[in-house]
C-alpha cells in the first residue's frame, strides 16, 4: 500500500520501525510530473530495498526564473497512481511552508567548482538550491541508497560531492537516461513542447550521438568535433543554443584534447522551454 505523507514529522514516525527492523530504506527524490525516467529509478529502488520513499517537491529555491517554477507541472494525483502501481511505500509530498519554515533558510550547501560550467553560469543559484534540498531530503529520510538519474550529470556530480565531502551516510545509484524511441531524453519539461518544437527537440540527442560517433572513431580535438556538429543546431532558427561542451568527466572543466574519460553535454531552448542532455565517454 502507498501512504502519501505531507509531513516531516509523520514521514520520521513511519519511518521509525522500518530502520529499527533492519529494513534498507531506498529514495527517489523528483519534482513529480513523473514519465518513464522516473519510473526507472522507482523500479530500481523497488528491487534493491525494503522500503521505497518517492519524494515530489517542486523545490523553490533551484528555480532561477519565476515563469520556470510557476509552470512547473504539478500532477500529483496521477504523480501518485504511478508510485501506487509501482509498489512505493511512501510518497513525501511536503508543501513549501514544510521544507523552508518561515523564518527562512540561513543554512546552505553550496559545491562551487563543478557548478563553474556548464549549466552553472546560465543558473546562478540552481545547484545551491538542488544540493540545500536533497541534503534536506537526506536527513529527513536517511534512506540507505537514493537513486538519480545520468540525465542531469552535473547534478549528480554535485550530489556526490556532497555525499563524499560531508560524510553523508547514504549510497547514491546513477540510472542511465531514459530515452523516447526518437533518441529524445525524457524530462518532465518535454509535455510544455508544441508539436513543430517536439520535432526539432531530437536536434539535442542528435548532436550528442553524432560527437559520440566521431570520438568513438578516433577524434580527439574537441574543437574539431564541435565544428563537426554546432552546424546541427544552427539548421533551425527556432534553436536557441545555451552550451555544447566536452568538459572532465570529473571536474567538468573544460578540455582540449579528449584523452580521458568526459562528458559530453548540451543545453538548448526551444521558445520558453529548456532542454539539456549529454553522453559519457571514456575513450580508449
Ligand atoms: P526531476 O527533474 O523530477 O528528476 C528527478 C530524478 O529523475 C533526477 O535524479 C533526474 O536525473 C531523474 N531523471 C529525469 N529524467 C530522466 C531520464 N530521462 N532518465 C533517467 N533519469 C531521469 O532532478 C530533480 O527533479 C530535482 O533537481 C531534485 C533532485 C528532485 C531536487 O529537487
Amino acid at each position: 500500500m502507498t501512504v502519501v505523507i505531507s509531513s516531516i514529522t509523520d514521514l520520521r514516525q513511519r519511518l521509525l520501525p522500518v530502520r529499527r527492523d533492519g529494513k534498507t530504506v531506498g529514495l527517489v527524490p523528483t519534482m513529480g510530473a513523473l514519465h518513464l525516467g522516473h519510473r526507472r529509478l522507482i523500479e530500481l529502488a523497488r528491487r534493491e530495498n525494503d522500503t521505497v520513499v518517492v519524494t515530489v517537491f517542486v523545490n523553490p529555491t533551484q528555480f532561477d526564473r519565476n515563469a520556470d517554477l510557476q509552470g512547473y507541472p504539478r500532477t500529483l494525483e496521477d504523480d501518485v497512481a504511478i508510485c501506487r502501481e509501482a509498489g512505493v511505500d511512501f510518497v513525501f509530498a511536503p508543501d513549501s511552508a514544510e521544507m523552508y519554515p518561515p523564518g527562512g533558510q540561513l543554512a546552505w550547501v553550496d559545491v562551487p567548482a563543478l557548478t563553474e560550467h556548464l549549466c552553472g553560469p546560465a543558473r546562478p543559484g540552481h545547484f545551491r538550491g538542488v544540493a540545500t534540498v536533497v541534503m534536506k531530503l537526506f536527513q529527513i529520510v536517511q534512506a540507505d541508497r537514493a537513486y538519480f538519474g545520468e540525465k542531469d550529470a552535473q547534478q549528480l556530480a554535485v550530489i556526490r560531492r556532497m555525499v563524499r565531502d560531508l560524510n553523508v551516510p547514504v549510497e547514491i545509484a546513477p540510472v542511465q537516461t531514459v530515452r523516447e524511441p526518437d533518441g529524445l531524453a525524457m524530462s518532465s519539461r518535454n509535455r510544455r513542447l508544441t508539436a513543430e518544437d517536439r520535432k526539432t527537440a531530437t536536434t539535442l540527442s542528435q548532436a550528442l550521438f553524432t560527437a559520440e560517433a566521431i570520438v568513438r572513431g578516433g577524434e580527439r580535438s574537441v574543437d574539431r568535433v564541435q565544428a563537426a556538429v554546432l552546424p546541427l543546431f544552427h539548421r533551425h532558427p527556432q534553436i536557441r543554443l545555451e552550451y555544447f561542451s566536452i568538459v572532465d568527466a570529473e571536474t567538468l572543466t573544460p578540455v582540449e584534447t579528449i584523452d580521458r574519460p568526459v562528458l559530453i553535454a548540451g543545453a538548448m531552448w526551444l521558445g520558453a522551454t529548456r532542454l539539456i542532455d549529454n553522453v559519457m565517454i571514456a575513450p580508449v
